[in-house]
């Protein structure tokens, strides 16, 4: 028997789409099924000014397929340097809808990001006053901290003092991975949302570490134990409305997942919506799907949700999906979620 479910069309509130060939080979696994993205800024070199922005937005436009609604919206790299006079017009210009705080060092192209908020205070000031979005990686870099705990440190040592400093600031922690993480996210009554990712509501750290390493599940923020797993699950399933899909979909190669130090990023863009549904569907909550992953994160970015909708069938047997994305770089893994997908986007 056929189950199916219509609901308004998902946005991708963290996606990476970097440039070139890879852009362009990437770009429709997400512009498919998705009405909107917000477009991670991490290329080389970043996304820094306006005018990069508006640049590599024309690059994403002509890279989209030819029948497609999908809208790119566009992300500043906040360096030290940057100028909040150039972000503020950017702003209004309705060029950007957010800026992404990378603290430097912490993941992928993130080297010139920001190693000391002090030296970033006045454009979060002005963000704070114009009500623009700022999207944080929230995890410290600091050597002596476990990378299983730079989530939780960072909430404590950086993200909450930032909140008491300038509470009207609008912020997005996103990719979350923690209990920490939810319980944070909770406790804020305003101007405070989440992200959480497709595979983080799937896999815990045993995917990547337990029976052999698997470079296709390593992400960062890395999954941690299967008790933040499951916090994760039921903050995106609860249907609350500070957590939304930010699937942060971070295609490498997989010359570039398999070496000896190989890049962090887990592609799932291809599968994403089946790999959702199943999952609400396994926590009864197949009901709260569209809040998550179509209407809570429009409301923290404070846009319409999309107008049309898309409808999820569930087939009799499992539905087949490339096992990677060709590119002129070489193949792009797509995430295998360890199960078999049944809804597919019909
Ligand atoms: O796993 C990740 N990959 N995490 C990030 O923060 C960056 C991303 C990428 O750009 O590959
Ligand atoms: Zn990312």
């Amino acid at each position: 028997m056929t189950k199916s479910i219509t609901i308004t069309r998902p946005d991708d509130w963290h996606l990476h789409l970097r440039d070139g060939d890879m852009l362009r080979a990437v770009l429709p696994e997400t512009a498919r099924d998705f009405g909107r993205a917000i477009i991670m800024p991490n290329l080389v070199p970043p996304v820094v000014t306006s005018k990069d922005a508006a640049a590599y937005r024309d690059r994403i436009m002509a890279a989209l397929p030819t029948v497609t609604s999908f809208k790119p919206l566009m992300t500043l790299y906040l360096t030290e340097r940057t100028d909040p006079a150039d972000v503020a017009a950017a702003f209004e210009d309705g060029l950007i809808h957010a800026v992404k705080y990378y603290p430097a060092g912490a993941t992928t192209n993130s080297d010139s990001g920001v190693s000391n908020i002090k030296n970033v205070m006045q454009v979060l000031e002005k963000m704070s006053e114009i009500g623009l979005n700022l999207c944080i990686h929230g995890e410290v870099t600091n050597p002596e901290i476990d990378i299983f705990d730079r989530e939780a440190v960072f909430i404590d040592t950086i993200l909450d003092p930032l909140r008491s400093e300038l509470p009207d600031l609008r912020i997005t922690s996103e990719h979350i991975t923690t209990k920490q993480g939810v319980d944070y996210v909770k406790s804020a009554d305003q101007n405070l949302g989440a992200s959480i990712t497709t595979h983080h509501l799937i896999i815990n750290r045993n995917h990547i570490l337990a029976g052999g390493i698997k470079p296709h599940y390593y992400c960062l923020p890395v999954a941690k134990r299967e008790e933040h797993r499951l916090a994760l699950r039921a903050a995106a399933t609860s249907g609350d409305a500070r957590f939304f899909l930010g699937t942060d979909s971070a295609p490498h190669t997989d010359a570039n997942k398999l070496l000896p130090c190989g890049c962090a990023g887990c592609f799932t863009a291809t599968n994403t919506l089946s790999c959702l549904a199943h999952v609400f569907e396994e926590d009864g909550a197949l009901d709260q799907l569209e809040k998550f992953a179509s209407l809570n994160g429009p409301a923290h970015y404070r846009l319409a949700p999309n107008a049309d909708t898309i409808t999820l069938q569930k087939e009799n047997s499992a539905v087949i999906y490339p096992k990677s994305i060709a590119t002129a770089d070489g193949d792009v893994t797509v995430f295998d979620p360890g199960f078999d997908l049944r809804w597919r986007v019909a």
